[in-house]
């Protein structure tokens, strides 16, 4: 794609320009945004670029460790990770409110990413993936203020750093076109949306390590089926999730008393409406088999069949 190619390369020429050799930071979530963003800009000023990623304990399963994988080894980032689950799972013990989770989330990210870019001595800018969308969701030029007040991986706004948003005029689709010109893995590329909170509002409910398994198991193995039955680029959004429901049910000669597990796949073009996918029913005979199987203390999967609105994509 040459308009893309001509992009990274001339977005590339303007940012070494403008940088130099002054600091730039990031806070990178692995989300297609910031990770196109970064290695853009790691393409521009190498080392000059720290990259601070945030593992707050409720991502999806191995996920940490692929962000690593790919920005500190494949791509040689400075990359400093934090695990920083047990605070997160601290601060969020007893809470079953889904605003009130995100507002903790919200704020314990912040706080680690202060702490931690705090360490790093003198910093002059900070690095963030806005794209289009996120400009004109605003109407204003602040287009950071609104990405900070819906992601997770938003920052700060008393911390006084000018910003460098190389991603400003891009659709998604030309985003994902330059993190394919740029080399960027296709599962980073063609990654499906994520919300900044994570695994945490979709264990409904106040949240455990227990619950937090049981959604990070059945969810790897709903997105290996989906992905071998080939329908992961035509799916906007699918994952599971835990009603925090118990039923009975029956194993061998004995009778179980265990968890739901709530399958949500939809299809959408921005995510603000979306009809519910409709996945063939030998695909989520064998998701389901495999689920109550493979994950312990799990005898039922429900499917949801609801549209946005009146429902949500996720489930809180
Ligand atoms: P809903 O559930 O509102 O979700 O239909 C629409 C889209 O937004 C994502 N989402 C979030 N993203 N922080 C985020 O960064 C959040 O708190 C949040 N809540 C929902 C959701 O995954 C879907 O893509």
């Amino acid at each position: 794609n040459w308009t893309m190619h001509n992009f990274a390369q001339k977005t590339i020429k303007e940012i070494k320009e403008k940088v130099g050799d002054k600091k730039v930071l990031c806070a990178l979530s692995g989300g297609v945004d910031s990770s196109v963003a970064a290695v853009l800009v790691h393409k521009a000023i190498g080392d000059n670029l720290t990259c601070i990623f945030v593992d707050h304990g409720l991502l999806r399963k191995n996920e940490g460790d692929e962000v690593e994988a790919v920005f500190g080894e494949k791509f040689n980032m400075n990359l400093i990770r934090v695990n920083a689950g047990e605070r997160f799972l601290g601060r969020l013990k007893g809470v079953t409110d889904p605003e009130t989770k995100r507002k903790i989330i919200g704020e314990e990210f912040i706080r680690v990413f202060e702490e931690e870019s705090s360490k790093l001595g003198e910093i002059d800018y900070l690095l963030q993936g806005t794209i289009y969308p996120d400009v004109i969701e605003s109407g204003t030029d602040e287009a950071a203020v609104i990405k900070s007040h819906h992601n997770v991986g938003g920052l700060p706004e008393d911390m006084h750093f000018d910003l460098i948003e190389p991603l400003r005029q891009l659709f998604k689709d030309e985003v994902r076109k330059v993190g394919e010109e740029l080399g960027m893995p296709k599962e980073i590329v063609w990654r499906q949306p994520f919300p900044g909170p994570g695994l945490a509002i979709r264990v409904l409910g106040e949240i455990t390590e227990e619950k937090l398994k049981i959604v990070r198991e059945s969810d790897a193995i709903l997105r290996e089926e989906i992905k071998k039955a080939g329908l992961d680029r035509e799916i906007w959004q699918y994952f599971t999730a835990l009603p925090n429901m118990k039923s009975v049910g029956v194993m061998g000669d004995e009778r179980t008393y265990s968890h739901t597990v709530g399958i949500r796949a939809v299809t959408s073009t921005d995510g603000m409406t979306s009809d519910w996918a409709r996945i063939p029913y030998d695909v989520l005979e064998k998701i389901s088999n495999r689920i109550v199987n493979e994950v312990d203390n799990v005898n039922r999967i429900v499917y949801d069949i609801t549209s946005k609105p009146p429902s949500t994509i996720e489930w809180e």
